[in-house]
């Protein structure tokens, strides 16, 4: 079990596009656990590379539903509901930030899992919302840019 230092904003690596990933081997498996420890130490529902200061498209997700770990490798979204909706979320590279973020309900996208193989996946609600959050990230693009009304503790242990 290893778990990685958690980068905080402000950092450059979390602001910029990262590079694909060529390579399906023993180091990305390993990133890949590493990654999942540190999310689930640190009480995460996803983590993404920059998060750990590596620009590389590889991202994870665990809500902890039927789902599993998703993990993703170069993502791309293939397809967003016209619907969206209005939830809080959190960001373990922004401790203690919580904020409102309209995003669409359903998403569609494709990625390879960690053999490089490609898949589809369709989710909704929660999970769809953790998997564009992570995509985002990908992409150097922070929930903080998409906050409509930022959410104190306070209130969000009043909405829990
Ligand atoms: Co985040």
């Amino acid at each position: 079990m290893t778990v990685l230092p958690i980068v905080t904003h402000p950092a450059e690596v979390l602001e910029q596009p990262c590079e694909k990933v060529l390579t399906f081997d023993k180091s990305l498996r390993k990133l890949l656990d590493d990654m999942y420890d540190t999310m689930i130490d640190a009480d995460g529902v996803g983590l993404a590379a920059p998060q750990i200061g590596k620009a590389i498209q590889v991202a994870i997700v665990d809500i902890d539903d039927e789902h599993g770990t998703v993990e993703m490798i170069n993502p791309v979204i293939m397809e967003l509901s016209e619907e969206e909706e209005v939830e809080v979320e959190g960001c373990l590279s922004f401790p203690g930030v919580y904020g409102e973020v309209q995003r669409p309900i359903l998403c569609t996208i494709q990625a390879q899992d960690r053999k490089g193989r490609h898949y589809q996946l369709t989710t909704s609600g929660f999970m769809a919302r953790a998997i564009m959050h992570e995509i985002d990230h990908l992409n150097g693009v922070l929930f903080t840019s998409k906050i409509s009304r930022y959410v104190d503790e306070e209130e969000l242990g009043e909405m829990e």
